[in-house]
């Protein structure tokens, strides 16, 4: 049980309705296709932490180290009394942020959101237990839909780290990036992430890794409509695909048929059939460049008012300014 307040906005019922929507659009379409969110129950989430230590994987470790030297400084432009963290996961890089912001003298409260309620109550109440002086309030809820409540004293700042901004399709993440200025008022803060494009093989070895840790995780959708849904997909049917798409700038996970196969998913009312070769598309994470980061911030009325990369110049991190 959690002593920490949380805001639920969404019912385990929720949930599964949204989910079934989601297989009953995105498997019944020409090019089948999957949101990426729904990769992340315990196990999911539990493989995408065993993901940020691995060799290939770079991300997590280049925003690290911008954080950790960015941190003061971060909280000396901003003086957030309150930080808000998106889709909050690790709480690593979320310490780094309240233990600057704490020395700066600033905060006061600390607002994790995230989908999902049992580790938003295990972050926020780690969080709660190891800074005492925090008002902690999670919001269970998914950061398309409700950001309109968040809570907090002025100035915030809104940390959305990770390169999950990456996981938007071009048009929802300009509908999203316009969503979170909407909720800031003139003068708050956005903390964003962004991963930088680079060569294929390093971006395709980060999504492929010699372990072999990034294909469980991607088979791992499949484990999901198997229990939320009673489907009845055998993972080990689908090979792990991470493809460069070069003309759009970003890795695309599939998980492709190794056979023609036929599977039930009752909870969908759903049965679908995969021709060999044929695959669904679980996940796309877009790569950025600087200058492209700066242009649809500034479409969303942000202003980009600092610019980090780690040394390797991997990964992006921008603090940027709501305005008129
Ligand atoms: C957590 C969304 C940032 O897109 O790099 C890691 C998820 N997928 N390996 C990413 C992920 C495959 C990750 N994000």
């Amino acid at each position: 049980m959690s002593d920490v307040d949380l805001d639920v906005h969404r019912s385990t019922e929720d949930v599964i309705e949204a989910l079934r929507e989601d297989v009953r659009e995105g498997l019944s379409a020409a090019r089948k296709w999957l949101p990426s969110k729904w990769f992340y129950d315990a196990r999911g989430s539990e493989l995408f932490e065993r993901i940020t230590e691995l060799p290939e994987y770079y991300p997590t470790r280049s925003e690290r180290e911008v954080l950790r030297r960015e941190a003061p400084e971060i909280a000396a432009v901003t003086g957030a009394r309150t930080l808000v963290e998106l889709g909050s996961g690790s709480s690593e890089k979320t310490r780094l942020l309240l233990d600057a912001l704490g020395a700066h003298g600033t905060l006061e409260e600390f607002v994790p959101l995230d989908v999902s309620e049992a580790a938003l109550a295990e972050a926020a109440d780690a969080i709660a237990r190891d800074y005492p002086a925090l008002t902690v309030r999670g919001v269970v809820g998914d950061f398309t839909e409700h950001l309109g409540l968040l809570p907090g004293e002025r100035p915030r700042i809104v940390a959305f780290l990770g390169g999950t901004i990456g996981n938007f399709l071009p048009t929802d993440r300009a509908k999203f990036l316009r969503s979170v200025r909407d909720v800031l008022a003139e003068g708050e803060w956005l903390l964003l992430g962004t991963d930088l494009v680079k060569d294929a093989g390093t971006l395709v070895r980060a999504y492929d890794d010699a372990q072999g840790v990034t294909a469980e995780f991607n088979r791992n959708v499949l484990r999901v409509l198997n229990e939320r849904l009673g489907a009845d997909f055998d993972p080990a049917a689908f090979e792990h695909v991470s493809h460069w798409d070069a003309e759009n700038e970003w890795i695309e996970m599939r998980l492709r048929a190794r056979a023609g196969t036929r599977v039930h998913i009752p909870g969908a009312g759903m049965e679908v059939t995969f021709a060999a070769g044929e695959y669904v598309r679980t996940e796309i994470s877009a790569k950025f460049r600087p200058e492209g980061v700066r242009a649809e911030l500034a479409d969303a009325g942000l202003a980009v008012e600092r610019w980090w990369t780690d040394a390797k110049g991997l990964f992006g991190v921008s603090l940027s300014r709501a305005v008129a």
